[in-house]
Order: structure tokens, then C-alpha cells, then sequence
């Protein structure tokens, strides 16, 4: 069997580590799919700049219809960010037949009943397990682990860069500014790091979490928000002193079908698990009324992290190609565009 074409949407943290690991687990991703995956083209912005990782300069463009109308490209991996040129070739993609994963929650979480119902229509599959909590296979999770649980709760830790911030302050004192800074330099930031610092990339991710883990339909604007631009050092050290550490938190919660979804700085007792989650790493506590307390945990934002949730997504839409299926033929990470609530 022929190597399948895959293009790629962006080549930045994310997109450098997508082609990284392609290349490197070749062997693993034939003995997945069943053939070789080869990275047919990539899209920039910028053609000149110096870039990471063994590529060709051929492969690069800046004409996105070099990848989303090519008949050869199996699959395209969206990893450019942004909203609504995101949002267009997302689409695009899948009009044209293709399988497309992203990492992308912005789009995710603002259009992403729209994206799926596209996909549906033209038979094509949208995975997007990179877009919350980074490596952490959380989506998959909820959607296939705990398909048979009623999830009543979600807490976590859902943001890399924050988590960072609070970190350094914390144990090591620093000023917000410069640990920001620090952040952006290991690319767990967004291209706006006020989306990270406002709350904002946590409601999205936890509105997805919601979304799928409450089997309903939640919308940005039912999240409370609040991000930690407001948190001082001196909040952080009196906070320490009395036993606490300061962590922003995602929540979401149910009781029957009152939903109740919210970020914001919270005082965690410090032998509290998220209490000692830090630096960029993420945490997903899920309860269930059946399975009980459960807890995931692992690096939430960075580049090979990142791009390994993003490649097992890409392993299961090209095998899903080759076997000719798509949707829900396989079981998938999907917003349920039918249910509002579950019905008990
Ligand atoms: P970067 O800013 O590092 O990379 C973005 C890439 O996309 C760059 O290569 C840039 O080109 C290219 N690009 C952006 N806009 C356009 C455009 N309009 N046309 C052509 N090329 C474009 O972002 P990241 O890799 O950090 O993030 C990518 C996505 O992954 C985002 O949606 C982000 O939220 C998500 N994500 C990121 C994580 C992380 O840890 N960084 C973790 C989980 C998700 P050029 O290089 O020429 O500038
Ligand atoms: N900016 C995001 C974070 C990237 O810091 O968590 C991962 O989604």
C-alpha cells in the first residue's frame, strides 16, 4: 500500500512536532494504519523564516488550495490557530472529502457542532483531542471510556500557561511578567496570550469538556470566567502561608439539567492532587456516578506532548479512510448535536 499525503495547516510549536513524530514513528504508524504517512505540504505565512526539523522548501506554501483542493492529501491537520481563517479551511477540507484534526479550541469551542455537522454531511471525520489538555487523551476518555457513566462533575487544571505562571510565582517567587514571557519562549502560549491569562483558552476547553462530558450542547457564554491577570504575589504568599496554593480552575457541574460551568483563581488546600500539579502539566479530575472519582493528568501544552495527541487523531482518520468509513462507524471524540441533556 502506497504511504497516504497528509497536509498540514501551520508549522509553528505545534505543527514542527506533528512533522517530528510522522518521521520518527514511521514504523509504529505503518503498523497502525497499515501503510507509511508521508507530510505532502505544509502552509505558512512566511516561506523565508528558519524553521526546525528536516523538510523541504518545496513542501512549503502559501496558497492554502495547494493542500485543501489537492486529490492526493488524504487528511489535513489544522495547526495554524486563529478563528475564522481556521474555521474556513476547516471546512473547505472537509467539503473537499477530507479528514481533518485539529488542535484548535477556539474553533472548537465556537463552531464546532457546525464544523461536525459538515463533517457528517460529506462523510468525513473531525477529531480534535489536542484541543483540551494537551497530551492528555481526555476527550477520547469521556466520549469512549466513560460512554456507559452519567458524569455529574469536571474539575481541573486546563491551562498550561497560567498553571506555569501560578507555578513559578508560587515556588520560586517571580514576577507574573517574566514568567509570561517564559512562557511564550517554550510555546505554551497562544498567539494572544491574553486568551490564556483571561481564562479565556480555559472556558473554551471547558465548555468542550462540558460538552461532551454532559452529552449537551454548551456555549462559551454559559462559562463564568475570570482569569489571574488580578492575582498578586502578595495573594500567592499569604495564600502559602495559610496552607493553600493558588491554581486557576475549570469546573463543570450538573445536577439534573442545572449546568454549572465556570474558570477562575481558586485557593487549593496544598495536599490537595491539584495543588501539586505543576509547571505546564494539566489535570482532569471526572466523576461518575458509577465509576466514581477519577483523575487524569499529564503535560498540557508544549510541542511533542501536543502533537501526539494531534498524530493519534491522524492515525485513526487515515485508517478510517483506508477502511472507507467515517462519523460514527468509529467510535469518535463528537459533540452529540441530538441530545440537549440526557434524558435520566
Ligand atoms: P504557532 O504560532 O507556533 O504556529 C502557527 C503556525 O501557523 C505558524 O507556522 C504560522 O506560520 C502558521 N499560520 C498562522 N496563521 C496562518 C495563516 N493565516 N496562513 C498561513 N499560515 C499561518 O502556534 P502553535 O503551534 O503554538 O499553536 C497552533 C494551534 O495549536 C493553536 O490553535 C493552539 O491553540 C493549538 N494548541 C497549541 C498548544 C501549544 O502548546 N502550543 C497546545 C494545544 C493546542 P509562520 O510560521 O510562517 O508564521
Ligand atoms: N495556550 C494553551 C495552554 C496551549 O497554555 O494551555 C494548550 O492548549
Amino acid at each position: 500500500q502506497q504511504a497516504m499525503n497528509i497536509g498540514l495547516l501551520g508549522f509553528g510549536t505545534v505543527g514542527s512536532g506533528v512533522l517530528q513524530i510522522i518521521q520518527e514513528h514511521q514504523d509504529k504508524l505503518y503498523h497502525q494504519i497499515g501503510c507509511g504517512v508521508t507530510v505532502k505540504k505544509i502552509l505558512v505565512n512566511d516561506l523565508e523564516k528558519e524553521r526546525p526539523g528536516s523538510y523541504t522548501q518545496e513542501q512549503l506554501t502559501t496558497d492554502a488550495d495547494e493542500i485543501l483542493k489537492d486529490p492526493e492529501i488524504d487528511a489535513v491537520v489544522e495547526v495554524m490557530g486563529g478563528m475564522e481563517e481556521a474555521r474556513l479551511y476547516i471546512r473547505q477540507a472537509l467539503e473537499n472529502g477530507k479528514n481533518v484534526v485539529t488542535a484548535n479550541k477556539d474553533v472548537m469551542a465556537e463552531y464546532g457542532s457546525e464544523l461536525l455537522d459538515v463533517a457528517d454531511a460529506n462523510s468525513c471525520d473531525l477529531y480534535y483531542e489536542a484541543s483540551v489538555a494537551g497530551g492528555i487523551p481526555i476527550l477520547r476518555t469521556l466520549v469512549e471510556g466513560l460512554a456507559s457513566d452519567r458524569i455529574t462533575k469536571m474539575m481541573g487544571i486546563v491551562n498550561g500557561t497560567t498553571n506555569y505562571i501560578l507555578t513559578k510565582m508560587t515556588k520560586e517567587g517571580r514576577l507574573y511578567e517574566e514568567v509570561l514571557k517564559e512562557a511564550q519562549a517554550l510555546g505554551y502560549a497562544e498567539a494572544d496570550p491574553s486568551s490564556d491569562v483571561d481564562g479565556l483558552d480555559a472556558a473554551r476547553k471547558i465548555s468542550i469538556l462540558g460538552t461532551l462530558g454532559f452529552s449537551m450542547n454548551l456555549d462559551l457564554s454559559d462559562v463564568k470566567m475570570t482569569g489571574i491577570r488580578n492575582v498578586t504575589s502578595e495573594d500567592i504568599q499569604y495564600a502559602k502561608q495559610l496552607g493553600y496554593t493558588m491554581k486557576l480552575i475549570g469546573l463543570a457541574s450538573r445536577d439534573n439539567d442545572e449546568v454549572e460551568v465556570s474558570v477562575e483563581p481558586a485557593l487549593v488546600p496544598s495536599d490537595h492532587p491539584l495543588a501539586s500539579v505543576d509547571d505546564e502539566f494539566n489535570a482532569v479530575y471526572v466523576y461518575g456516578e458509577a465509576v466514581g472519582e477519577t483523575m487524569f493528568y499529564g503535560p498540557g501544552a508544549g510541542k511533542l506532548p501536543t502533537a501526539t495527541a494531534i498524530v493519534s487523531d491522524l492515525v485513526n482518520v487515515l485508517k478510517n479512510k483506508r477502511l472507507g468509513v467515517s462519523g460514527n462507524s468509529l467510535v469518535l471524540p463528537q459533540f452529540d448535536k441530538k441530545l440537549k441533556a440526557d434524558e435520566n
